[in-house]
């Protein structure tokens, strides 16, 4: 039987840099009135792990056509126009993959990113959203380059589980101790992401909740998404935020947080006894779309407005084409200014977008 090769969306339009050029002033908006301020740059779409609601093995085999090197934005590259996207008013940058911590060198462009600044000048936030199999190995050198903070992401302790999600033989041991060199390294504070699938891994929320619970870390609960088309998502296998919170909460009573910022994706809670706090990410059942600040550039520099965006707008081409950074800045604020993208808040409680419908793959865009 021949596989099924999806391939990732690849509707997408070189921008127009044509017309009054468009001054960077922090101030852009869309046509929603939401601001532009988290950039996610994806800097590989290969990952050493095969999660199997992200790059199913069925999907993500062998012969799966990676990007060539070439494709890859290089560090100059990403350097320039996340200088273009913080003097447009972004302020955090996370890096992502694939698995980020495959690319090489990764440290230099992180010590790169690390040197920019807001217009007002402040730091940026510099994080990034690892699977922690490399993490022990190279926390210390990413915090020295700057690196702000980590996100690692982890979804069962239980070791033959955890393999079997992951579908690689990596043990969560590995992951721990990722998480232990972070900590030591002082990329505070860290969070780690548990993605929930109902009748996989809902059996592991009490036992992580248990695990990190005054550790300093802080887990988050993520619902499964139908992000992509290959991961064969259905809606039976989500299992809803407010249950997760009432099972947590039956153990150790919780008390609800304030967000700390408006466009915080994750809904926050605090063990009422002070021995820290979890979150819960509702894309599905409770869409974050109307306070959504989030770009993302691809592994081969496309713009993205949306996680379940169909298309890219080719930012790459602008670069290699010998545009000027004034015209990518006119170009990246036109696109913005027009983005009216609100996918979960339109799916709303409705299927999914069909699979033959292109849709970019999270393993390509980045979490
Ligand atoms: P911090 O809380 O600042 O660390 O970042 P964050 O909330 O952006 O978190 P993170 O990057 O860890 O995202 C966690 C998960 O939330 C991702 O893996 C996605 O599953 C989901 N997510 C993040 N951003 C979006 C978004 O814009 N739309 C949707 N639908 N889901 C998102
Ligand atoms: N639903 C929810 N989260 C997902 N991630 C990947 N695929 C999905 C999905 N279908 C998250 C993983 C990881 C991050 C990179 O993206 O948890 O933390
Ligand atoms: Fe890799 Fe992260 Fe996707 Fe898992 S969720 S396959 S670790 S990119
Ligand atoms: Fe933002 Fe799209 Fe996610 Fe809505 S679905 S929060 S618009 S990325």
């Amino acid at each position: 039987m021949s596989r099924r090769i999806i391939p990732v969306a690849d509707v997408s339009a070189i921008p127009s840099v044509a017309g009054e050029p468009l001054a960077a002033r922090g101030m852009l908006a869309d046509t929603l009135s939401r601001p532009l301020r988290d950039l996610r740059i994806s800097v590989t779409d290969r990952c050493n792990f095969r999660c199997v609601y992200c790059m199913p093995r069925a999907v993500f085999g062998n012969d799966y056509p990676f990007l060539p090197h070439s494709a890859l934005l290089t560090f100059e590259e990403i350097e320039r126009l996340a200088r273009v996207f913080v003097a447009h008013g972004v302020d955090k940058i996370r890096l992502t993959g694939g698995e980020p911590l495959l690319r090489k060198n990764i440290e230099w462009l992180i010590e790169r990113l690390a040197a920019l600044t807001t217009p007002d000048g402040r730091p940026l936030d510099l994080t990034l959203t690892t699977n922690g199999s490399l993490l022990a190995r190279k926390a210390r050198a990413l915090k020295e380059a700057g690196l702000t903070r980590v996100t690692v992401s982890l979804d069962a302790l239980d070791d033959a589980l955890f393999k079997r999600m992951n579908d690689a033989d990596f043990a969560p041991s590995a992951v721990l101790d990722g998480i232990a060199a972070a900590q030591a390294a002082g990329l505070a504070p860290i969070k780690v992401n548990m993605v929930v699938k109902r009748g996989t891994n809902d059996g592991e929320i009490l036992p992580m909740a248990r695990h990190f619970k005054g550790s300093g870390a802080v887990l988050r609960f993520i619902e499964y998404m139908d992000v992509g088309t290959s991961n064969g998502w259905n809606m039976t296998e989500v299992l809803p935020s407010a249950d997760v919170v009432a099972r947590i909460a039956e153990h150790f009573p919780l008390v609800p947080l304030e967000a700390h910022t408006p466009s915080e994706t994750a809904q926050r809670w605090g063990y009422a006894d002070g021995s820290g706090e979890i979150g819960v990410i509702s894309s599905v059942t409770r869409a974050f779309c109307g306070t959504c600040t989030r770009a993302r550039l691809s592994t081969e520099g496309k713009l993205y407005l949306c996680l379940f965006a169909s298309g890219g707008h080719d930012l790459r081409a602008l670069v290699r084409g010998g545009a000027s950074d004034e015209e990518i800045g006119t170009a990246i604020g036109r696109i913005w200014q027009a983005r009216d993208d609100r996918y979960s808040q339109l799916r709303g409680n409705a299927a999914p977008a069909p699979a033959n419908q292109a849709r970019v793959e999270m393993s390509y865009i980045g979490g």
